[in-house]
């Protein structure tokens, strides 16, 4: 039949087992065909109708049909589709911290899939470019001019997202010396400042991790132990590295302990953490960074284990966005060199300026890796602590502290 003798030998017998002549036997056949009956159909539930008539190539409309432009928009659309199931996905993630229902711990799974489900449709998001990049800059520049002055600069949702995130609008790279929002007019425009105004996903996860268990300084006080532990643990680090013999490398490393001394004793300098938090270079609080250490520490704790992954989305999210950023770079200098943007922008130049740590969200959850400490240093739990956090249940927080009883 195919000439194949591997088919021949080994398929063509249960194939034939298989084929439609043996009705009888044949159970993909069995069954109602319920749609002849009426009601909801495929194609109205979906819409189709108006989601598969809305691709309108400009080039056509032109006279100039350019087939590559059907790709452009299609990749497009499908972008919008996602960013709006993930604002559907963070707009109830915001809701659940927002009404503080994440002190119900039960809630705190709902957050961990929604939030897994954010970082999935990222992942895909990044790649998608891959399908775009098909088309050559030359196919592009056929269509191109009939673009402009649209662009992707004016997605609302993708703005939408990055405001409900959590970018500070002070730290925006200013596009052609103006605003980002004066290119929105109207409703969208009033969209935007809104979403600049309620509370973001950080301020949200800030003010979560400031009611961390644990915290309390007349409860287990863990900054309190914990910094007792970092002085005593680098005091006996310092007195072994005295004790050798060898002069040279006694030097080495006393000058690399007295490093690691200073980055580690500036984690208890409140000061300095307001400091960098006015300049943008932190973003959480004193008293939520503290939180998100304990978390860190504790993470094996029954009680700490869907927070840490909570921190843990948190951070893919950034990590998503930054590459999708970084992506979408690559692809606009392939597709246009050093030209600027239809939307009016200097294009790979302004881009490539975005894709940097001022659009991090929760940047201190990267840099608390730098404060990571041997694990005897950390403090250790008295009984009480242990079985409150060993304990999965929901349990009323004021067994731990008098302001978190609501
Ligand atoms: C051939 C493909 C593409 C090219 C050449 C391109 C080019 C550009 C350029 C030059 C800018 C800067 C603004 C401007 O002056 O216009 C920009 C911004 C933007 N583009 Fe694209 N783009 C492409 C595909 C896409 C796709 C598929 C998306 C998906 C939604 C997208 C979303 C965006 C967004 C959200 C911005 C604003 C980014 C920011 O300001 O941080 N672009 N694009």
């Amino acid at each position: 039949m195919s000439g194949c003798p591997f088919w021949e030998n080994k398929y063509q017998f249960n194939f034939k087992k298989l084929s439609l002549e043996d009705e009888e036997g044949d159970k993909s056949q069995e069954g109602l065909n319920k749609a002849s009956k009426g009601g909801l159909i495929y194609g109205d539930y979906l819409q189709l109708d108006k989601i598969l008539n809305a691709q309108e190539l400009q080039s056509e409309k032109k006279g100039n049909k350019i087939h590559d432009e059907h790709l452009f928009i299609v990749t497009h659309q499908a972008y919008e589709l996602w960013f709006k199931q993930i604002l559907w996905e963070l707009d109830s993630v915001r809701v659940i911290f927002q009404n503080g229902h994440v002190r119900d711990e039960r809630n705190m799974l709902k957050v961990v899939t929604r939030m897994n489900r954010i970082t999935m449709i990222l992942k895909l998001l990044v790649e998608q470019f891959s399908v775009l990049e098909t088309m050559t800059a030359l196919d592009f520049f056929d269509f191109r001019d009939y673009l402009s002055p649209a662009s992707g600069f004016q997605s609302l949702q993708f703005r939408l997202l990055e405001n409900k995130i959590g970018v500070p609008q002070s730290l925006r790279v200013p596009y052609n010396r103006r605003h980002y929002r004066d290119n929105f007019k109207g409703k969208e425009n009033e969209l935007l400042l809104k979403s600049e105004q309620e509370p973001t996903l950080l301020q949200l996860v800030e003010a979560w991790l400031e009611r961390t268990p644990g915290l309390e300084p007349e409860g287990f006080n863990f900054w309190g132990k914990f910094e007792v532990n970092v002085l005593k643990g680098l005091e006996e680090e310092f007195a072994m590295v005295q004790a050798k013999q060898d002069l040279e490398e006694k030097e080495d490393q006393l000058a690399e302990l007295q490093k690691q001394k200073e980055v580690l004793i500036s984690l208890f300098d409140e000061k300095r953490h307001e400091h960098l938090l006015s300049k943008g270079e932190r973003r959480l609080s004193y008293k939520a960074m503290k939180g998100a250490l304990m978390i860190y520490f504790y993470r094996e704790e029954p009680r700490f284990q869907v927070p840490f992954q909570i921190l843990t989305s948190l951070m893919d999210i950034d990590v998503l966005m930054t590459k999708w950023r970084y992506n979408h770079v690559c692809m606009v200098h392939r597709m246009i060199g050093s030209k600027a943007g239809t939307g009016g922008s200097s294009g790979y130049q302004y881009l490539r300026s975005t894709v940097s740590d001022r659009y991090k969200v929760f940047v201190d959850l990267f840099n608390l890796s730098t404060y990571l400490v041997p694990r005897h240093w950390i403090p250790r739990m008295n009984p009480t602590v242990h079985k409150f956090l060993y304990t999965a249940e929901y349990c009323d927080s004021s067994y731990f502290s008098s302001d978190d009883s609501d």
